[in-house]
């Protein structure tokens, strides 16, 4: 059984006062009604990480950072390395998300090297991979997925790769309130399972779980959870509010 997961990525928002606020809020609400099947994470900014976890301690729910740096440490004024992040509480990262790709202008073989450095520290890796609208409108979507998941995932071992889980974040549908489809999601994911038994054997491809993110909210969380090769959400804005994140781990519990 693929585990199934539903992470809230809460980009550069919440002050520390907000992110107290906001994980109390849903330590109550899940401890009201308790997360009994699936996985469920928090990435706050890294600032929150520590005062986070510290509450969320007890609770079930996982913390993650949003991102690291690929040396273990040295002379590289403003970056945060896996060690740190693990000296918080946290045991995830979020690797390769649209945003650092485009802004930060994160390549495959850098994301390669964090992901290496996650894992070398025992941090899981939630790695993310998307399509532009431009390459869907060209039919590109395999060509880049593809390219994405096999630099991203390149000579790892099986025990490695059991430490990873893929995200498919199509870049169109993240903060446009302009979901995948059910169907769409689903056609990518099988797709990716595909890759997976290409480059390594088809235990990866099926024991991978791959989560769906891009305008996940509680009204459509459940159709896209019933896809057969869905396993859960990285969800952004719907995750900054303790209701609607609780809705979308309701969601995830009534499906799986
Ligand atoms: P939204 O849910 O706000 O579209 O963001 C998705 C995302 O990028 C999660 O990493």
């Amino acid at each position: 059984m693929r585990k199934k997961i539903v992470a809230g990525n809460w980009k550069m928002f919440k002050t520390n006062s907000e992110a107290v606020r906001l994980v109390q809020s849903l330590r109550t609400r899940v401890e009201k009604s308790p997360v009994k099947k699936n996985t469920v994470i928090v990435c706050p900014p890294y600032t929150a990480l520590e005062k986070v976890s510290g509450i969320l301690q007890g609770s079930g729910i996982q913390v993650g950072a949003q991102n690291l740096f690929w040396e273990e440490e040295g002379a590289y004024t403003g970056e945060i390395s896996a060690k740190m992040i693990k000296s918080t509480g946290a045991k995830w990262v979020i690797i390769g998300h649209s945003e650092r790709r485009r802004y930060f202008k994160e390549d495959e073989n850098l994301i390669h090297r964090k992901i290496q450095i996650a894992l070398k520290n025992k941090l899981k890796v939630i790695f993310c991979v998307g399509e532009t609208l431009e390459e869907r409108e060209e039919n590109l979507t395999k060509d880049i997925v593809g390219n994405q998941v096999e630099w991203g995932l390149k000579d790892f071992t099986h025990q490695q790769l059991n430490q990873v889980v893929i995200a498919y974040e199509p870049v169109w549908a993240i903060g446009t309130g302009k979901t995948a489809t059910p169907e769409q999601a689903q056609e990518v994911h099988a797709f990716i399972r595909d890759i997976l038994n290409a480059l390594f054997d088809d235990t990866v491809g099926r024991n991978m779980t791959i989560l769906y993110g891009g305008s996940v909210k509680p009204q459509n969380a459940e159709g896209l959870f019933q896809q057969p090769d869905i396993d859960g959400g990285l969800i952004g804005g719907a995750c900054l509010k303790a209701d609607s994140f609780h809705r979308i781990i309701k969601a995830a519990e009534k499906v799986y």
